[in-house]
């Protein structure tokens, strides 16, 4: 058999992994939650769970695709042969593909609104007709199906080059720049007059304002963000090398990644409330409320074609690495050749994507347990798919698979100093604390 494709080095996996956590979750989804779940009070819950509940989840994730070098149905089956495991794996798969089935589609809207910015588009401060030019483009029938053949196209032809030459190379290109970007944006936002009141709502703690939901909002955030749950980390895991230390690399992703959060709240909020606008969520704030403060502040127009560079790689980076999971499945399982599975990924996704697509507009009737297509691969993968694959993942790694074998990997067979507390610390948080929270999780937003 060929040599399997690997990552060159720490760098390489690094900025692959902080590519796939840093995503659209970051930009549109963080900056509110923390707004509007108490400030500071909101950060410390979330840095809790994600440093304490979910990195050490990250740490499970990472061992099971290093240790087998198999795609994510593959590497259930290596480790627990003969049982039916492995349909976890495919539920790591269906999950990847529920997620990219709508992700993709907001994909679209960042390169059509990248152009839009690169043409001059916004120069009205008009917001009702920003509103108007938003709801419009994502509601016709072409234009937002062209942009989302475009990204899936890009998405594909990166993931068909493979890891070294695919993946590792965009990643270590784009990456890098995102991260000047949203820091220069965030120095911009900062220096604008009245920015202050935005800082003060992104961190001033309230503690009033910390509910049961603040804590549901917190962990669910935290499992989206670190790409939790769908196989991506486990997939690219199993192209690292053996000698790599599973503990720095998956806990400096999530350091990462919440900085980049932090970052993009304060590119975002101080700007939003220098020009007296209250914050919202989602597409309306990014596509709708962001142009209407760049149409108003000085040198906007660049500004706006920087950000929505940002938000092109965030989502693209992230789409990347959801596909790499059932292309990997596809050509370990069938025998194809990566060429071979890309292309079925991709007409099976532009079908998803086409449905997610029209649910903005002609198909906008058309429910199925009374949301949408985009609605419904939106809810289905947070609610059931990466939820409940998360919880497999840690009842597999805390019960079936032996202790023996999760220290043997965490300590690359012995090899590296780790402290032995900090190893039966993480194994307890996996074996008991992590099901049990999750449980408790979704049973809440059951009863909600
Ligand atoms: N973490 C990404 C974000 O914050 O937007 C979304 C995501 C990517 C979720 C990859 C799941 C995944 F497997």
């Amino acid at each position: 058999m060929a040599k399997r494709d690997s990552f060159s080095g720490r760098f390489a996996v690094l900025v692959a992994l902080i590519g796939s956590a840093v995503g659209l979750g970051n930009l549109w989804r963080f900056p509110y939650l923390v707004g509007t779940n108490g400030g500071a009070a909101f950060i410390i819950i979330y840095l809790f769970f994600v440093f304490v509940l979910c990195t050490p989840i990250v740490f499970s994730e990472f061992l099971m695709g290093r240790r087998t070098q198999a795609n994510t149905f593959g590497a259930y089956k290596k480790l627990a042969p003969g049982t039916k495991w492995n349909w976890v794996g495919l539920i790591a798969v269906i999950s990847a593909l529920c997620v990219l089935a709508f992700y993709s589609v907001v994909g679209g809207w960042t390169i059509d609104y990248l152009i839009k910015s690169l043409t001059f588009k916004f120069t009205t401060a008009d917001q009702g007709t920003l509103a108007t030019m938003f709801r419009d483009s994502v509601s016709s029938v072409w234009e937002p199906i062209i942009y989302l053949i475009l990204f899936l196209g890009f998405t594909c032809i990166v993931v068909a080059k493979g890891i070294k030459g695919g993946i590792e190379k965009f990643s270590k290109m784009v990456m890098p720049l995102l991260f000047v970007l949203v820091v220069a944006i965030a120095v911009n936002s900062l220096l604008l007059p009245g920015s202050s009141k935005g800082v003060e709502f992104l961190f001033k703690p309230d503690f009033s304002k910390v509910t049961a939901d603040t804590v549901l909002n917190a962990l669910g955030q935290a499992f989206f963000s670190l790409s939790i749950g769908c196989g991506t980390i486990m997939t690219y895991a199993s192209y690292v090398s053996k000698k790599e230390n599973i503990s720095i690399t998956a806990s400096l992703t999530s350091l990462f990644d919440t900085l980049f959060a932090m970052i993009a709240g304060l590119a975002i909020m101080p700007a939003v409330f220098a020009y007296g606008i209250s914050p919202s969520e989602g597409p309306g704030l990014v596509f709708i409320t962001l142009p209407h403060i760049f149409a108003q502040m000085p040198g906007g127009s660049i500004i706006a074609i920087a950000f929505f560079i940002i938000l092109f790689i965030a989502a693209i980076t992230s789409s990347i690495s959801l596909l790499e999971v059932p292309v990997a499945y596809f050509k370990e399982e069938f025998n194809m050749s990566r060429g071979k599975s890309v292309i079925i990924c991709f007409f099976f996704l532009l079908a998803l994507g086409v449905l997610s697509s029209l649910s903005q507009g002609v198909l906008a009737d058309v429910k199925i347990f009374g949301l949408n297509f985009f609605d419904l691969f939106d809810f289905m993968s947070a609610n059931i798919f990466m939820t409940g694959g998360g919880l497999l993942l840690v009842l597999f790694v805390g019960w079936k698979l032996k202790k023996s074998d999760f220290m043997d990997e965490m300590s690359n067979g012995g090899t590296l100093k780790i402290k032995k507390w900090f190893l039966e610390a993480v194994y307890f948080i996996v074996k008991y604390v992590a099901p049990l929270v999750i449980i408790t999780v979704m049973l809440a937003n059951l009863i909600k």
